[in-house]
């Protein structure tokens, strides 16, 4: 599951994974139960593999400033579009980076590959929203994007970690299942590990179940980085 095969999901319209809502973990765990606003100035979230979801603009909106990667420009671009934002572009490096111009809170978004960001890239990044990110991925990438993801962040950096539960005989991915021992098995030796809650979804999750699930579970982690 390389780069071409999302460019190619992006430029073919195939963008199911995109939500037109708020993440409602997002909106709770970042919102409600979040630091004051006047705090949130301070914090920096960054998003991985992070499309053009509505919630990188939801947590500018509320006082955050946010950081994601994306390796499609397509994406990219329809993100600032689509939300009438106006951006600017630059080249850093093999990377298009790309930047509000702020009427809300910053929001930069680097296009480029993920797995080619260096260390400062997150020097200033105090949170991390994992949505549709780690189960994007197949099994067999998932050790390389925690490794990733664990050298690029400071400790005591959070995330809020969402992932899904089904019988994956029932449905190839993505998205893939992600049992909750897995999560415990990758980042059990750099993290605490929180389990914040379950959730049965089937019922929400109609493209899910018209591909197949007839049982779906989400789960919310928060992990901090010792
Ligand atoms: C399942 S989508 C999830 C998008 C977003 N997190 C959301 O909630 O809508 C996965 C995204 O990761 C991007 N992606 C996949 N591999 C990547 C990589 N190596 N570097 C950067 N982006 C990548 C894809 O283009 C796609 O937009």
């Amino acid at each position: 599951m390389d780069i071409d095969f999302w460019l190619e999901r992006w430029n073919s319209g195939r963008t199911g994974f995109h939500q037109d809502h708020i993440n409602p973990y997002a909106a709770y765990f970042y919102g409600e139960k979040g630091p004051p606003l006047e705090r949130r100035k301070d914090l920096k979230v960054f998003v991985p593999l992070c499309g053009k979801s509505k919630d990188l603009l939801w947590l500018a909106q509320n006082g955050y400033q946010v950081f994601g990667v994306e390796c499609s420009d397509r994406a990219v671009k329809s993100f600032f579009e689509e939300n009438a934002l106006s951006y600017k572009h630059a080249e850093k490096g093999e990377y298009g980076l790309y930047q509000n111009d702020e009427q809300v809170a910053l929001i930069e978004i680097l296009q480029g590959d993920f797995f080619g960001l260096e260390p400062e890239t997150l020097d200033d990044v105090t949170d991390i929203f994992d949505r549709a990110s780690l189960v994007a991925l197949p099994p067999g990438m998932r050790q390389d994007y925690v490794n990733k993801i664990d050298a690029l962040q400071k400790p005591g950096t959070r995330t809020l970690l969402v992932t899904l539960n089904f019988d994956p005989a029932e449905m190839d991915g993505p998205p893939f299942s992600v049992t909750d021992e897995e999560v415990l098995d990758l980042y059990s030796e750099n993290f605490t590990i929180d389990k914040l809650l379950s959730k049965n979804v089937i019922d929400e999750e109609t493209g899910l179940k018209n591909r197949g699930l007839t049982a779906l579970t989400e789960s919310v982690f928060k992990l901090v980085k010792r």
